[in-house]
């Protein structure tokens, strides 16, 4: 972990505003580092709603879900003294930085991206915008943009966060040292992959089987039905066996994230015991894990004043670092800069 001195060092993140409620899966594999990360690195992080439209969202859904994100990074512990929290909207550097990537990024480059590959065969030839194409280059700006060091995500952002490195180097390499900082994957083993309850072979997403997700704003006992209805591997024996019983290891995962016990201690705590009492308690653990995250999400949203400072003043830390990066790029491409 990065000692004190690293706090003149940068970490970027955002979360899509595309759910009413984030789920495990953000929550472990994302947003807990990023609260982790905050006593370490100077930290931004952002609700990128510029990457929501590639989805084609109706607006005034689009408009309270980014409240709603907003408010569940407050409540998950982003610290707006300590860190930097806004809506990527609101710093007009995010598009304009894109433009200038967009001329140094390979056209092949950008259509070998699995998630792009991944998304337009499900959406078919005509339902694929030239935004969502673009996508990982608005998160490459996103980053670039700050010059962050550190990038805390899930394991599917790996291929995204290497285009962004690449492109790092290519500015550096075209026009001249110090046109930006190349920026480091920040992913934790053991949760970069939370997987579906119902589908242990599939991450879990929010475009999955509502059964197999558990959104952070859930009810109680929706939580709880959904960890007991998960889906076990075949055997009675709780072991740590990611490959031959991925089912069992997920839960396994989740729960020693969510407790900080090591999956090895947890299968010592059950020998003997069987699939079922694993799943009581680990529902339960998630239920108490969860209700002040729930409780703490209510009260920012039921105070949009509260909310609205916040956000405006994370814009405005946000835009005095984003012009001074613009502008040094820019400068550096022979473009104007905006007074
Ligand atoms: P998104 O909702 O796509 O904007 O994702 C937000 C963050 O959550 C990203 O850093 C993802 O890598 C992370 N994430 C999404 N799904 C999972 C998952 N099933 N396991 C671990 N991390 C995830
Ligand atoms: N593409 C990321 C995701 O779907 C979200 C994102 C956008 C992001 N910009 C970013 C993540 C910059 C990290 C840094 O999860």
């Amino acid at each position: 972990m990065a000692g004190v001195s690293e706090l003149n060092r940068r970490a970027f993140s955002g979360i899509q505003p595309t759910a009413d409620s984030l789920h495990l899966g953000n929550y472990l594999g994302a947003l807990k580092q990023w609260v982790e990360l905050q006593s370490s690195f100077q930290c931004v992080y952002s609700v990128v709603d510029l990457h929501a439209l590639t989805v084609g969202p109706d607006p005034a859904a689009l408009r309270q879900r980014v409240r709603a994100t907003a408010a569940q990074f407050l409540a998950a512990g982003v610290d707006p003294e300590r860190s930097i929290l806004f809506i990527q909207s609101q710093v007009p550097e995010h598009a304009m930085l894109t433009w200038l990537l967009n001329c140094i990024t390979g056209f092949g480059e950008a259509g070998r991206m699995t998630q792009f590959k991944d998304k337009s065969a499900r959406l078919g030839e005509k339902g694929v915008t030239v935004g969502l194409f673009d996508y990982p280059v608005l998160m490459a700006a996103d980053i670039l943009l700050y010059d962050a060091h550190v990038v805390p995500v899930g394991e599917d952002q790996r291929q995204h966060l290497e285009l962004s490195r690449d492109l790092a180097e290519r500015l550096n390499a075209r026009y001249g040292e110090g046109t930006a900082v190349v920026p480091e994957a920040y992913i934790v083993k053991s949760t970069a992959k939370i997987y579906d309850l119902q589908d242990p072979t599939a991450k879990m997403s929010k475009t999955g089987h509502p059964s197999g997700i558990i959104e952070l704003l859930d009810e109680p006992k929706v939580i709880a039905k959904r960890i007991k209805a998960a889906v076990t591997d075949s055997g009675m024996e709780i072991t740590w066996d990611p490959e031959n019983k991925p089912g069992i290891a997920n839960l396994l995962s989740i729960y020693s994230a969510l407790t900080g016990k090591s999956p090895q201690q947890l299968v010592q705590e059950y020998e003997g015991k069987m699939y079922g009492h694993l799943k009581v308690d680990l529902a339960d653990v998630a239920v108490e894990a969860l209700r002040p995250f729930r409780e703490k999400t209510a009260l920012f949203l039921a105070d949009p004043s509260q909310l609205d400072a916040i956000l405006d003043q994370g814009a405005a830390r946000a835009s005095e670092i984003a012009r001074q990066v613009y502008g040094r790029v820019a400068q550096r491409f022979g473009v104007s800069v905006p007074r």
